[in-house]
């Protein structure tokens, strides 16, 4: 059973320079709702209550968001105003947050090592807040959840892009599961291939399903030429020594984390909703 989800969310958002100055990428809102409410919810919906936040310099409005605002509250208390914290305070009472700081922004695999002392020997959920995803019915990660139950290994999830876009992200190359359409046994990885070199047109994207074996890997993975330590590295060789699934994911994913992919989100959401703009 996945009790546990990890947020990396200590990231410096040099993409989305200067709004990510003092303000966490994660904490950006679509429409009125800050990237990493959607990714908690997300957790939420699949069962999940136990958030364990991966944060950093400059990263505290996270902690605020996610805890009770005295103040605030009584001053709206019993006005009209009460309902716009509804929401919020549902999702703080019904989760569990705790939090470690990435000392230094190694990159996504060493964030996710850094989360090792929140999880322990457990398989646990991955959500990168900034990739914002919105399924017809179950969430991303409910729906890995199921691939999980059936194959007990590290799972992740993938989409198609198009060729011209495969040097933004991790590639796989995997063989179709016998009686499925959507999952593959992952052959091999490649992160960020141009066009030319990329061995497929499936990309991972910012959910992950992991066992705790991946600690062990993370710890012996040298850095990039970048300095960043990358978890496809980890999960490759976790694919050679036992198993990874890739599984295409069934629902709409937004990059948030570039300003196109965050304009789109905005004007998914607000048509999705009927927000008159
Ligand atoms: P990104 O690759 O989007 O990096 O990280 P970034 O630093 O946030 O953004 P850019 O590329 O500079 O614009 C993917 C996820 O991994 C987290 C980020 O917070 C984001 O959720 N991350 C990345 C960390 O937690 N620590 C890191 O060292 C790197």
């Amino acid at each position: 059973m996945i009790k546990k989800c990890l947020f990396p969310a200590a990231g410096y958002g040099t993409r989305f320079l200067p709004a990510t100055k003092a303000v966490p990428k994660e904490m950006l809102p679509i429409l009125n709702k800050p990237l990493l409410q959607y990714g908690v919810e997300e957790a939420l919906s699949s069962g999940i209550t136990n958030m364990a936040v991966v944060t950093g310099r400059g990263k505290r409005a996270i902690e605020d968001h996610f805890d009770n605002a005295f103040e605030l509250e009584s001053q709206l208390n019993g006005t009209s105003k009460d309902h716009y914290l509804k929401e919020i305070k549902e999702i703080i009472k019904k989760s569990t947050f705790t939090y470690v700081r990435q000392k230094e922004m190694l990159g996504l695999g060493h964030a996710i090592l850094t989360g090792e002392p929140l999880i322990g020997e457990e398989p646990f959920a991955v959500i990168l807040a900034d990739d914002l995803c919105d399924c017809a019915e179950n969430g991303v990660i409910s729906q890995m959840i199921e691939v999980y139950d059936k194959y007990q290994c590290s799972i992740i999830a993938i989409q198609e892009v198009p060729m011209s876009q495969t040097s933004k992200y991790g590639i796989i190359t995997g063989d179709l599961i016998e009686n499925s359409d959507n999952t593959y046994l992952v052959t091999d990885m490649v992160e960020k291939p141009d066009e030319k070199m990329a061995p497929s047109n499936m990309a991972i994207i910012g959910r992950y399903i992991l066992t705790p074996e991946i600690f062990k890997i993370l710890k012996d993975i040298k850095p990039h030429k970048n300095g960043e330590i990358q978890i496809t590295d980890a999960l490759k060789i976790q694919a050679k020594q036992s198993k990874v699934i890739a599984y295409k994911f069934k629902g709409n994913r937004f990059d948030c984390g570039s300003v196109r992919g965050y304009v789109e989100a905005i004007n998914y959401f607000a048509k999705k909703l009927n927000v008159d703009v």
